[in-house]
C-alpha cells in the first residue's frame, strides 16, 4: 500500500516508517522536523518536511492510507501556545481528513491518547466511558478524534488512544513516564519520585508501532481502540529501573495524586497482542545508554526543545 504518514520523524513515527517499509509499503514521511529527522533512505520512502496545516498544499491521490501522528504532543507543550496547538492538533486533522477524504483515501489512522478519559475512578476504562479532557492537549485529541468519527461512512477510520509510549527511537523521547526515570536512573543514581502511587498506562514502542501496521491489514477493524497494557504505579517503575541501573529512590510530596488506567480488552479481541513489557523497554534503554548510543539531550525533552527552538522563548 501506498502510506502517508504525519509527524513521521517523531519518536513514534521514526519506528513506524521502517516498520512500514519492511512490510512493502510505499511511504510518504510528512514532518515539519521540529525535533530533526533520524529516518534512514530507502527506495521506497519520501520524506517531505511540510506544515500539516497546509492542507491545501498537499496532495493524497494515489495514497491508499493515512497515519496521522502529527500534534503538539503533550500536555505542557501544548499549553504554551494553545492556540497554535488547536490549529496543529485539531484543525488540521479536520482538513486532512477532508483531503483524505476528497482525495480517495480509504483508510485513515488516528494518534489520539488514552488522556482523552481524564480522572476515571473505574478501574477498568474502557472506550465506552465519558472523556472528561482536562487539558488543551487531551481536548484537541477529543474534538479530533469526533471530526474522524463523522467520516466512518467515507473511509476506514481507525481511533487509537495509546497510552504512555516507552522504549528507543532514533528520535529518542525522555520526557515519557518511564524513559526518563530510566534515564534519572542511568544518568544521576537517583530518582526523583512525586509521591508515587500514581497509576499509569503504559505501551512498549515495539507494540504502538506494531499496531498501526497491523491495523492496515485490518480494514474491518473500525472505530476507537484503546492501547496499554500495563497499568503500573510510577514507583513500581522506578522500581523496575532501579533493578536494571544502579540507583536510588527520593520519594517527594506530590500534589498530583492523578491515577490514569485504561482497559484494551476490546483491541485484544480484534487478535492483536503485544510483545513487549515496561521492563523490556528499561533494559533496552540501560543497554543503549550502556553503549553510548544514548544522549540525555535538551532535544530529547518536547517542553524544553520547544521553548529554545520552536517558540523560541527561554527555557
Ligand atoms: N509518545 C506517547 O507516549 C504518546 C501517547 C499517546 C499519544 N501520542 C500521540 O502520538 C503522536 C506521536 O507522538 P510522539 O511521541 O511521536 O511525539 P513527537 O513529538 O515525537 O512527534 C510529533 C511529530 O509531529 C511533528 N509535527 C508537529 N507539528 C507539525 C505540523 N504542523 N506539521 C507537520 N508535522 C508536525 C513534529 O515535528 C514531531 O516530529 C502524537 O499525536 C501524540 O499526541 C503519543
Amino acid at each position: 500500500m501506498k502510506i502517508f504518514v504525519t509527524g513521521a520523524c517523531g519518536y513514534k513515527g521514526t519506528v513506524l516508517v521502517p516498520k512500514l517499509l519492511a512490510a512493502g509499503h510505499t511511504v510518504t514521511a510528512f514532518d515539519i522536523m521540529w525535533f530533526g529527522n533520524f529516518l534512514k533512505p530507502h527506495a521506497n520512502l519520501t520524506v517531505v518536511q511540510g506544515d500539516v496545516r497546509n492542507a491545501d498544499q498537499i496532495d493524497l491521490r494515489g495514497y491508499d492510507g493515512v497515519v496521522h501522528l502529527s500534534s503538539v504532543a503533550n500536555d505542557p507543550c501544548s499549553d504554551l501556545d494553545p492556540l497554535l496547538t488547536w490549529e496543529i492538533s485539531c484543525l488540521a486533522t479536520m482538513r486532512l481528513a477532508d483531503r483524505a477524504m476528497r482525495d480517495g483515501v480509504r483508510h485513515f489512522i488516528y494518534a489520539s491518547s488514552g488522556s482523552v478519559y481524564g480522572l476515571k475512578d473505574e478501574p477498568n476504562v474502557t472506550e465506552d466511558l465519558e472523556l472528561v479532557p482536562l487539558s488543551e492537549y487531551n481536548k484537541t485529541k477529543m474534538v479530533g478524534e469526533r471530526v474522524l468519527l463523522s467520516y466512518m461512512d467515507r473511509m476506514t477510520v481507525q481511533i487509537i488512544r495509546p497510552a504512555t509510549v516507552c522504549g528507543l527511537s532514533p528520535r529518542m523521547r525522555l520526557d515519557v513516564a518511564v524513559n526518563l526515570l530510566t534515564m534519572q536512573a542511568l544518568s544521576r543514581g537517583e530518582i526523583t519520585v512525586l509521591g508515587g502511587e500514581q497509576t499509569r498506562p503504559n505501551i512498549h514502542m515495539d507494540d504502538i508501532t506494531d499496531l498501526y501496521v497491523f491495523l492496515l491489514d485490518r480494514p474491518d477493524v473500525t472505530g476507537v481502540y484503546n492501547a496499554g497494557f500495563e497499568n503500573i504505579s510510577i514507583r513500581q517503575i522506578a522500581e523496575m529501573a532501579t533493578k536494571h541501573a544502579d540507583a536510588k529512590i527520593v520519594i517527594k510530596p506530590s500534589n498530583d495524586p492523578r491515577s490514569y488506567r485504561v482497559n484494551s480488552d476490546k483491541l485484544l479481541a480484534t487478535g492483536f497482542r503485544p510483545k513487549k513489557t515496561v521492563e523490556d523497554a528499561i533494559r533496552e534503554i540501560c543497554a543503549a545508554y550502556r553503549a553510548g548510543q544514548l544522549i540525555d539531550e535538551d532535544r530529547a525533552y518536547n517542553l524544553r526543545w520547544m521553548q529554545q527552538t520552536v517558540l523560541n522563548k527561554a527555557a
